[in-house]
């Protein structure tokens, strides 16, 4: 079988079993077995694969067909231009994720935190890892390639002597954080403990707190597309009556665990930044609380700053 026939072939298979932009996955899935970029299937239409290669192929179109993530048959996908194991056990780390990333790295580089330096960062709910071992990744890039300016400029949280904690309830996806932490070879820099929201961090402060908790309402979790609910966690997903259960007791003892001019990031659904809002400033009365869009123009992170 040729490259061209292989990709006609599972786009009709995939497009029979209402796999949506199924040209998209065809094409994921044939780079992964062959180890090409998506542009190398368009340039060489006329290449044979492999038995091994086909017969691949048709198994991988099948577990898509029943609508098994690509990324969950691949095992890894690519965030923050970082590659990150996944499997069944974590959420894949998503495009909207990446705003709060930017939004924190902004900050920082602006400087509009006032934060002493080293700075303590805990991600909670840390699933795959993604959050923190971009943060740590890009916290500790800066600091290398702008060592000069920043020991002149005082940017001091740029520091590679900030401290990193994570933790998540589920202890397979703390598995798949610290392999990938491994694969970062950042396993030493970051401290993983298993626990409900701050149970594992008692009398521990820290400058960031981020958070990307389960927000899907529960009476809505049966909406989400089937990709979604037949495969991802929903330990993950499921946030409890309106969504935002988890988020509050999370916020409750968040109040313990901030330091003074500390900042929450939390990732938030569509249109939750108002009822989001209002719990933030039950716990922080005094804070500075902001909601932050998509490109969408949705809700999508909330920022809390202690004073
Ligand atoms: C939406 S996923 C986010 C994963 C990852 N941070 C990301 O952005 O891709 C939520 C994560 O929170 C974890 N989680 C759910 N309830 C929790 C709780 N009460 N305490 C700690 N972690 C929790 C889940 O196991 C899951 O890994």
């Amino acid at each position: 079988m040729k490259i061209k026939e292989a990709q006609t072939w599972a786009i009709k298979k995939l497009r029979e079993s209402q796999i949506e932009q199924p040209e998209i996955s065809a094409s994921l899935l044939l780079a992964e077995i062959l180890s090409v970029a998506k542009s190398y299937l368009m340039l060489n239409p006329d290449q044979l694969l492999t038995d091994n290669q086909e017969k691949k192929y048709r198994s991988w179109v099948l577990r898509r067909m029943k609508h098994e993530p690509v990324w969950y048959i691949t095992k890894h996908v690519e965030f923050c231009d970082q590659d990150f194991v996944v499997n069944k056990n974590v959420l894949i780390p998503r495009p909207e994720t990446e705003i709060l990333i930017e939004l924190i790295l902004n900050q920082v580089k602006n400087k509009k935190l006032k934060i002493k330096s080293p700075m303590q960062i805990l991600d909670v709910g840390t699933g795959s890892g993604a959050i923190i071992l971009t943060l740590a990744k890009q916290f500790g890039d800066y600091s290398s390639n702008d060592s000069e300016k920043s020991s002149t400029n005082n940017s001091s949280h740029l520091s590679s002597n900030n401290k990193y904690y994570a933790s998540d309830i589920s202890d397979k996806a703390l598995q798949i954080a610290k392999k990938n932490a491994d694969n970062f070879n950042y396993r030493t820099k970051i401290l993983f403990k298993k626990g409900n929201l701050f149970e594992p961090w008692e009398n521990k402060k820290f400058d960031y707190v981020i958070a990307n908790l389960p927000y899907v309402p529960s009476d809505k979790m049966s909406e989400l597309s089937l990709d979604i609910l037949n495969f991802e966690p929903k330990i993950a997903l499921d946030g409890g009556k309106n969504g935002l259960e988890i988020y509050q007791t999370f916020l409750s003892q968040a109040t313990d665990h901030l330091n003074k001019n500390g900042r929450i990031y939390c990732e938030i659904g569509d249109k939750q930044g108002p009822n989001m809002t209002k719990m933030a400033k039950q716990f922080f009365p005094k804070s500075q609380v902001e909601v932050i869009k998509d490109y969408g123009g949705f809700d999508r992170v909330i920022s809390i700053q202690n004073s």
